[in-house]
């Protein structure tokens, strides 16, 4: 007896300081969540994953900027401590829905969540004019729900802030939401940049972060604003030493700015308030944060700012997106994770028959490699757009957008299948259009005379092609929403229904950032506009997404990464593609433009950069790159030169029922196999890094007693990405899902697999 009594004194003593007020766990159980306010009233959660520490008990809360507009006498509040919980409200959700397009045809979404009511009091002194009158002080309240959903794979929360008197508009100073990590976690990061993701991921510990950070960022980019040595970006993918897969990231970010990731280690002083450099040289200084460093090993929220240097401006009802973390022990759970759409909107568009899964090819590789042009003449220094009369000026003759090129573009499609032609150069305005702080940049209506709108649409109709709109905004986004009506009533009249749009460059209007509040509500007004007009989208270098392709599904791809474009200029790791998948894509798919068949690009042109890939690894991102908008890159010399491995190309689906995630390993390598929509047909595809890898598939998930027509487009024994990347097989069998594909992938290599149902 005595012994026992014992034994629980110890285990008091273990027990974290704080008395947890609420606490809810996910459906299976596997994960928990604790939530309380601390004695001075700061709310603080913690989560564990199979009794494991995921989030250490972290602080929640905003500083809030006193707003100039503030009725007298009102001193603004920070919305971080002297809170009491007023109401926790506890409730279970399961429902099964169905995308427009996706990974999968149903989507289960289910979470046991735990809503808190957090109140804050305060007397205000009141004053006036007349010394003999003593005023009351003045009492107010404010109020704000901190939701939490719990998923067996991970949880989301957010703030929301209700209408009520002492809070209407308020100004986000910064939030500082804590992620408190358990250990020093392998990461795969980028540099925290308020305008540009186009980077090499980082692969380090957390406390070699800030060592690595001056070394970590492209200058070079054409928007680069790197804030602190220890920010990162989000989705953000870590492993633990004990095996837990963890990732940071964040849901339906609209009406708010992006959030990065500032990990406090042993050497930070203060949180940043500076940028730290780069082309975007505006540098906002608010007053420095009087609340106090977290332990080191964690991660705080960093808003990005815009052109004023603060956060964001809020009016009630309101809700801040979801701040996600995932959590598994297999990373395949990382990339079957559906928290993300689920913490989502449902869609909110009626009709969306005009929405669908594209394959297309461009006129585009050959101008990125620099082969030919987007721009028309060299005749002038700058240009007006209201004053050239083109029909008069002198052609320099490298001009891609051409009638003749466009042509031979949309007959490969036809031949091959394909959906859609990219014409990129084919408006005016190309001659001096990037990092000139240019407001009127373009027009979006007047094409280059060699470029014949309505017969190259007509052309393409009548071999069932259609042309894809290109709207390079050169980020003035102003001019680009002056236009925006007439230019889709443009694409509307002549028949295109999907538009690139691109945003290089820095800000228009000046000292904006990409990833900011105001410019997070412009790209979703873009979006809610082409849907007026039964237009996709696809947006290069907009902000990271955060599911809101569920709510908005025409939103079919964006960039918001280094794609393709990068083996033209310089070359990314093979290890990129392997990485992607567990942090770019996590938000939505990526229009990553694979393909690349001829990778020694100074076979072809001046260009000395080359693709790091094998063939047979470009055909497996069809399906380890998940998209609904997949491009085919090469030029169609270059697919005709490898006809016989094009046709996976012409036949791998780009919308799907199932999708199974086979093996994973971040940076190392993934294997999925997807089965094509409406069809009993699968495809599998397999990428891998620099080392190479074998695998072993068992085809266990197919149709029992069925067989399959089995085509496997393979690495040659001796192919390598970077001595023998064109050396490939292609191997035809009938198999069963008795079988199981023995497989070896090359250094920078992979496989694409097709199993069409007999
Ligand atoms: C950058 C985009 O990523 C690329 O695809 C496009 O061709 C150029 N901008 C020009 O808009
Ligand atoms: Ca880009």
């Amino acid at each position: 007896m005595r012994q026992r009594i014992a034994r629980k004194i110890v285990l008091a003593a273990l027990l974290p300081m704080m008395a947890w007020a609420g606490n809810v766990k996910s459906p299976n159980g596997n994960i928990e969540l604790k939530f309380s306010v601390d004695n001075t009233g700061r709310p603080v959660y913690e989560m564990t994953y199979k009794g494991k520490a995921v989030i250490k008990p972290s602080f929640l809360g905003l500083e809030l900027a006193k707003d100039k507009h503030a009725s007298m006498g009102m001193r603004e509040t920070d919305l971080m401590d002297g809170f009491a919980i007023a109401k926790e409200e506890t409730s279970e959700f399961d429902e099964t829905w169905q995308p427009v397009w996706g990974e999968t045809k149903d989507i289960r979404n289910h979470y046991n969540e735990l809503a808190v009511t957090l109140q804050k009091t305060w007397n205000e002194r009141r004053t006036t004019r007349n010394m003999d009158v003593q005023l009351e002080p003045q009492q107010h309240r404010r109020e704000i729900i901190i939701r939490f959903r719990v998923y067996d794979d991970g949880i989301g929360f957010r703030y929301e802030f209700p209408q009520q008197n002492d809070l209407n508009y308020f100004i986000i100073k910064e939030e500082r939401s804590e992620f408190a990590m358990a250990g020093d976690h392998m990461a795969w990061w980028l540099p925290g940049d308020y305008d540009t993701q186009e980077q090499m991921t980082q692969q380090t510990k957390l406390s070699e972060i800030r060592s690595r950070m001056k070394e970590a960022v492209n200058w070079d980019n054409s928007s680069v604003a790197v804030f602190s040595e220890t920010g990162v970006q989000t989705s953000l993918q870590m492993k633990s030493d004990d095996g837990l897969y963890i990732n940071i990231h964040e849901a339906a970010c609209q009406d708010y700015a992006t959030m990065h990731l500032e990990l406090v280690d042993a050497e930070t002083k203060h949180l940043s308030e500076k940028l730290m450099g780069g082309s975007n040289a505006y540098t906002p200084d608010p007053k420095p944060s009087v609340w106090p460093l977290p332990k080191p090993l964690t991660f705080v929220s960093h808003l990005t700012p815009d052109a004023t240097g603060l956060k964001g401006a809020m009016q009630t009802p309101c809700e801040t997106p979801w701040r996600t973390v995932m959590v598994s022990d297999d990373a395949r759970d990382m990339l079957s994770n559906n928290l993300i759409l689920n913490l989502n909107e449902p869609c909110k568009i009626e009709d969306t028959s005009w929405i669908h899964p594209t394959k297309y090819c461009g006129v585009w590789w050959e101008m990125i490699v620099g082969k030919s042009n987007w721009h028309y003449t060299n005749d002038f220094p700058s240009i007006k757009l209201d004053q050239i009369d083109w029909s008069s000026v002198k052609p320099h003759g490298r001009h891609a957008a051409n009638n003749e090129k466009v042509k031979r573009y949309i007959d490969f499609a036809a031949k091959n299948g394909l959906d859609e032609v990219l014409v990129e150069g084919w408006n005016v305005g190309w001659e001096d259009w990037a990092n000139m702080w240019k407001r009127d940049v373009f027009d979006f209506v007047t094409p280059y005379p060699d470029f014949d709108i309505k017969m190259l649409n007509d052309y393409a109709h009548s071999k069932g092609v259609k042309l894809l709109m290109h709207h390079e905004t050169s980020s003035s986004t102003q001019n680009y929403e002056r236009h925006i009506k007439e230019a889709y009533e443009l694409m509307n009249k002549y028949g295109y229904d999907a538009v690139k749009t691109g945003y290089v460059g820095d800000i228009i209007p000046r000292g904006d950032h990409h990833y900011s509040q105001s410019m997070n509500n412009h790209y979703l007004y873009v979006i809610k506009e082409a849907a007026k007009h039964h237009i996709m989208v696809n947006s290069h270098e907009a902000t990271r997404p955060t599911g809101l392709c569920r709510t908005w599904p025409n939103l079919v791809g964006g960039e918001s990464a280094r794609g393709t474009e990068y083996e033209a200029f310089g070359g990314s790791n093979p290890d990129h593609t392997c990485i992607l998948p567990f942090t770019r894509l996590q938000g939505g798919p990526m229009d990553y433009t694979p393909g690349i068949f001829v990778t020694k690009l100074n076979t072809w042109s001046d260009n000395t950069s080359w693709a790091r890939i094998t063939i047979a690894g470009s055909l497996a991102l069809y399906l380890t790159m998940y998209s609904p908008l997949q491009m085919a890159a090469d030029l169609p010399e270059h697919y005709e030169q490898f006809d016989d491995a094009f046709q996976f190309i012409r036949d791998v689906a780009c919308d799907w029922d199932d999708s199974k995630y086979l093996e994973a390993e971040p940076g190392d390598y993934i294997t999925v196999a997807r089965k094509a929509k409406g069809t009993d047909n699968w495809f599998i595809g397999g990428k891998c890094d620099e080392n190479g890898h074998k695998t072993a598939i068992k085809l266990d998930f197919l149709d029992k007693g069925r067989k399959y027509d089995c085509t496997i487009y393979a690495d040659a024994k001796d192919a390598h990405y970077e001595t023998n990347p064109q050396a490939y097989t292609i191997t035809k069998k009938v198999v069963t899902a008795k079988d199981v594909l023995k497989l070896t992938e090359a250094p920078g290599g992979g496989f694409a697999v097709s199993l069409i149902a007999k």
